[in-house]
């Protein structure tokens, strides 16, 4: 039996705007982890156990677009592999769906490395690998992935990322003082496919008013970096407000969100900003420990569905 996991991840500053070339910067979310579990199996061939889902299917019988399936198969590709052995993978995971998570790549990432683990191909099962074909499985599910969100979650390290050819830029940087966030959930399911192709549609329909928004997202995360790298918290918030003033712009805010950062900021956090493709999912707020138990109670006023702590750093 061989198992692995990967986190969840947040977004601090550059989504969207990172899947035009801009730089993000995005930290893992450990709290919160999907776990993939390999084991041989009497019944023939491979079956994919999601029970949180209630799924339960061979990999023989699945369409192309299914991601568990794909996960599997770009590992026997990618290893050369011709056949697979009879094997359960079971995946549980406590990343909520569809809401700016990294739910979707995390789940991929743990079925990756737990096969490439029972498969004994530790030898190729490197961060970036691993990295690599979580993209690939993104790709064929969402569209027009970044890469950050693949990337966060297998190196489980806070990432400076730009996507570019050939080869993304992937730093990781140090945080002078840990970064204490409430992450909270609107509870309304957002797909990051369709918010990703509703930017593009913007976007080709006004370049240049969308290109001065990345362009300044791009800014907020140079500097946001810096910031953190210097445990500057007070610009660091400031840079929060700002990168959510431009996704307000963006449109990819919406009511439940406006209101949970208002919120947030009304009880003492520091910044707030949504995180993800936006339209719902989460949203963090930058609080310090003197205020974090009344910025927490706020938001669960307001109707959070579930506020998570995490301590960045
Ligand atoms: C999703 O977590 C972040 C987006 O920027 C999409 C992407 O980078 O692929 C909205």
């Amino acid at each position: 039996m061989v198992k692995a996991t990967a986190p969840g991840k947040i977004i601090l500053f550059g989504e969207h705007a990172v899947v035009y070339g801009r730089p993000a910067i995005a930290v893992p979310l450990s709290e919160v982890r999907a776990t993939a579990v390999v084991e041989p199996n009497r019944q023939q061939g491979v079956q994919l156990i999601a029970p949180d889902l209630g799924v339960k299917k061979n990999l023989a019988e699945t369409g192309p677009n299914d991601a568990l399936a794909l996960a599997v198969r770009q590992v026997q590709f990618a290893a050369g592999l011709a056949q697979l052995p009879d094997i359960s993978i079971t995946v549980t995971s406590d990343i909520p769906i569809a809401s700016g998570l990294g739910s979707g790549a995390a789940i991929c990432a743990a079925i990756i490395r737990a096969l490439a683990g029972y498969l004994g191909l530790a030898h190729l099962a490197s961060s970036e690998w691993i990295s690599s074909l979580t993209y690939e499985v993104e790709k064929i599910h969402h569209g027009t992935p970044s890469g950050i969100d693949n990337t966060v979650v297998t190196y489980e390290r806070p990432v400076y990322f730009i996507r570019q050819q050939p080869d993304n830029l992937i730093e990781t940087f140090d945080i002078a003082r840990p970064l204490r966030l409430l992450v909270a959930d609107t509870g309304v399911r957002s797909s990051t496919k369709d918010v990703v192709d509703d930017v593009r549609r913007s976007w080709q329909a006004d370049r240049r008013r969308f290109e001065r928004i990345f362009d300044a997202c791009g800014e907020i995360a140079v500097a946001a970096r810096a910031a953190i790298e210097m445990g500057d918290m007070v610009q660091i918030a400031r840079l929060m407000s700002a990168n959510q003033a431009l996704l307000v712009d963006m449109t990819v805010s919406s009511p439940e969100l406006n209101r949970l950062v208002a919120v947030s900021l009304n009880a003492g956090a520091l910044g707030a900003k949504l995180s993800g493709a936006g339209r719902g999912g989460n949203m963090i707020a930058l609080v310090n420990s003197e205020k974090e138990e009344a910025v927490h109670s706020a938001l669960i006023g307001a109707g959070s569905r579930s506020v998570l702590r995490s301590v960045i750093g």
